[in-house]
């Protein structure tokens, strides 16, 4: 046989912090991470949620601590990371999936608002990225990013214009952090959690918008992004940086019958 290399895809044996990490589509991803043999840090402004996720990680065999952040707060950000490099000596993987979301046509949304959703998505990202970067000698950094950067949804100008902030720093960012750092970013579809609870609801215009442009009629389930992260994570993706990876079920690539 003609030689041949092959990189799993698997993120066993690496540690890992999801800030945002006790709910939707963090909580996937940590556990996810923990099922594949990480040990992880699943974190947000909670104590209960985090203690929570804590012992579902331990449930599943990760090494774990309770630690709680907020990303618009540095200091958090920075206790967060000595701390989870002081008791695992490294940090492998950052994973950001803060959520925070304003639903306001353009002519109502206040500067609070506004602000509010940048602190928490874009600002959130950034200062989460540039404090663990400081330090973290090789990994893998994975920002959260969304359809609404690259097709209009009312009323979500102020969380569709922090997204593609996020698409932009995450193209700087695996530039400037590279080689020994990559910085990709996942594009989820509609995905069941908190954030879209009661917003797409069965029988509604928007819900049957996402039947209608999906393969599988359906909006997706947290775990279904797992999957996308686990592969951003691992050495399999050694050659992957800069990229935003659509994981919709084929919603944006729909149009019309010809
Ligand atoms: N669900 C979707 O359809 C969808 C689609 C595209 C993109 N996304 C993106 O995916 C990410 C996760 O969304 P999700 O739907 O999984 O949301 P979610 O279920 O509402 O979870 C959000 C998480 O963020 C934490 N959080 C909120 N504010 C925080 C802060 N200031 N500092 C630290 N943690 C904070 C929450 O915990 P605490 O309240 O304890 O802090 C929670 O763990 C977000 O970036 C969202 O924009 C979601």
């Amino acid at each position: 046989m003609a030689e041949f290399t092959h990189t799993p895809v698997t993120v066993d044996g690496k540690v890992a912090v999801v800030v945002g990490g006790t709910s939707g589509i963090g909580r996937a991803i940590a556990l996810g991470f923990a099922a594949d043999g990480a040990d992880v840090v699943a974190t947000s402004r909670t104590p209960e949620r985090v203690a929570t996720t804590a012992d579902e990680l331990r449930e599943l065999g990760a090494d774990t601590r309770e630690i709680t952040c907020d990303v618009t707060d540095r200091e958090s950000l920075e206790r967060l990371r000595d701390a989870v490099r002081e008791e695992f000596g490294t940090v492998d993987v950052l994973v950001n999936s803060p959520s925070y979301i304003a639903r306001k046509p353009v002519r109502e949304v206040t500067e609070e608002q506004w602000r509010d959703v940048f602190e928490v998505q874009l600002d959130g990202t950034y200062r989460a990225t540039q404090v663990f970067a400081d330090g973290m000698d090789s990994g893998s950094v994975i920002n959260m990013a969304s359809l609404s950067s690259l097709i209009a949804i009312p009323n979500l100008a102020a969380y569709s214009t922090a997204k593609g902030g996020i698409d932009a720093f995450t193209r700087v960012a695996a530039k400037e952090l590279g080689p020994d750092i990559r910085v990709n970013a996942i594009r989820p579809g509609f995905i069941q959690s908190d954030q879209t609870e009661g917003t797409y609801t069965e029988g509604t215009p928007r819900f049957e918008e996402i039947r209608r442009r999906t393969t599988q009629g359906r909006m997706g389930r947290a775990d279904e992004i797992t999957g996308a992260a686990i592969y951003l994570a691992s050495d399999a993706a050694s050659y992957t940086t800069g990229e935003i990876l659509t994981v919709d079920d084929g919603f944006t690539a729909d149009a019309f019958d010809a």
